[in-house]
């Protein structure tokens, strides 16, 4: 594909920025962090830090990818000539990428459920779902498999370029997901005992407010709307100069907390229903989600086809993932795309085989009292967003004038003046404070 390709319509490129950020964020990591840290309060802080701080630098990355039309360490460069800004850039193409070494393995996971699904093995009276995800972590060889293969998908299908890949599927498998998930509610909110759940996700139980929760909730805001890598910008850049970036990042923020929350609607309620724990950690989905089906008539049938959509939801933010590190990685040397799209895929593959091991041969490697997935995840989340999210929002914020900021924005001057004093200083005051917590800390 030519690297100046332009989406085809607005709502393909909403379709393709809301499937960047819905994935693995809102489905699997959104529960079982909420799960661990008490429901409520990281569920609140984390639609607070959506709003508030997400959405606004959500904002920033269209405008700062619509305006430069280009690769972001280029786009830095060319609107900020001689400035250090383009460091965001390498910031963007270190995250994404040490994102997708750990996203990888728990893409392997779902291809694996996906292949048991087809071999209708994840079903059947009796089964224990807990013991049947610990089997699958710990095994090397399937996890490793499963890794390589997912990755593989991402690559070819990045390869095949912006509009035949990334929109048509988009496009088709979103809203799908999105029935898929209100039919599961109404299944596990009418089992018995269900209600606990819900109290759960919305009764705050203030014992959990506290810093770290802060932190794990802003990364959290970060990670599922794909905010401080340019993963936005790079899309962005792909936008035509007449679209309206309010409205879509307010789309790609709505549907995101949307699905986040259904989510947790699917999971909670069935967790304390069924009687399991809600701090299972990062199988939590894997355990539920069988349970809950097996609560189904033709549960094994949709079993199925629910583990295609989620490995959709989940491509459409890996191929995003590595479009980001191909795109700043090549700059403008765009004739060697496709070789670098084979290299930095097989990089990052094999930078995360640790992660994939981390469960089982490799489960006493600790660092900083973390496993080896759960580290990158926190370099990743923890640091690395927040910082890139500090920057895109001190750029957008103070490098524009306020008129070229007020022209992109097309907006009203409520709008606008709220954008810009959250751009100016709350969200990177907070950012601040909340990442020196949580390095001192
Ligand atoms: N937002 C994605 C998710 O929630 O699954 C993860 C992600 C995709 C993060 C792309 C960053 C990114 F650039």
């Amino acid at each position: 594909m030519s690297s100046r390709d332009h989406f085809t319509s607005r709502i393909g490129f909403i379709l393709a920025a809301a499937g960047s950020a819905i994935g693995l964020g809102a489905i699997w990591k959104f529960p079982y962090m909420a799960g661990t840290n008490g429901g409520s309060v990281f569920i609140l802080l984390f639609i607070l830090c959506t709003i508030f701080i997400g959405l606004p630098i959500l904002i920033s990355e269209f405008m700062i990818g619509r305006r430069g039309q280009r690769d972001p360490i280029n786009s830095f460069k060319e609107q900020a000539p001689g400035k250090p800004w383009y460091t965001v850039g390498w910031i963007g193409l270190i995250a994404a990428g040490l994102i997708l070494s750990f996203y990888s393995v728990v893409g392997g996971w779902i291809l694996s459920y996906l292949f048991r699904a087809l071999t209708f093995s994840l079903t059947g009276k009796g089964l224990n779902f807990a013991l049947l995800f610990n089997d699958l972590i710990t095994n090397p060889w399937e996890a490793i498999f499963a890794q390589g293969t997912f990755m593989l998908l991402t690559l070819l299908i990045v390869q095949a370029g912006i509009k035949g890949g990334i929109e048509v599927a988009s496009k088709w498998m979103m809203p799908l997901l999105f029935i898929f998930f209100i039919l599961l509610f109404i299944r596990s909110i009418t089992l018995d005992g269900a209600v606990e759940g819900i109290k759960f996700m919305f009764i705050p139980d203030w014992s959990y407010f506290n810093v770290d929760t802060l932190v794990l909730a802003l990364g959290q805001a970060f990670f599922s709307l794909s905010l401080g890598v340019c993963a936005m910008i790079t899309y962005a850049s792909y936008l035509a100069k007449s679209e309206k970036i309010v409205n879509s990042a307010v789309n790609v923020a709505a549907m995101n907390i949307i699905i986040s929350l259904l989510a947790g609607l699917v999971i909670f309620p069935a967790v304390f229903a069924l009687d399991y724990s809600p701090e299972q950690g990062p199988g939590l989905v894997f355990i539920m989600i069988p349970a809950v089906f097996e609560q189904l008539p033709m549960g094994s049938i949709l079993l199925i086809v629910f583990f295609i959509l989620l490995l959709f939801a989940t491509v459409t933010s890996s191929i995003a993932l590595l479009e980001v590190v191909v795109a700043i990685g090549i700059g403008n040397k765009t004739q060697t795309r496709k070789k670098a799209t084979w290299i930095f895929a097989i990089i990052i593959f094999v930078i995360g085989i640790p992660s994939a091991l981390s469960f089982g041969l490799l489960s006493d490697l600790k660092i900083l009292d973390k496993s080896i997935f759960d580290f990158v995840d926190y370099l990743t989340s923890g640091i690395l967003l927040p910082i890139g999210a500090l920057m895109i929002s001190l750029f957008a914020g103070f490098h524009y004038s306020k008129k070229i900021s007020r022209e992109e924005m097309q907006s009203s001057p409520f709008i606008y003046w709220t954008w810009l004093i959250i751009v100016r200083f709350i969200a990177p005051i907070a950012i601040l404070v909340i990442l020196l917590n949580s390095v001192l800390g």
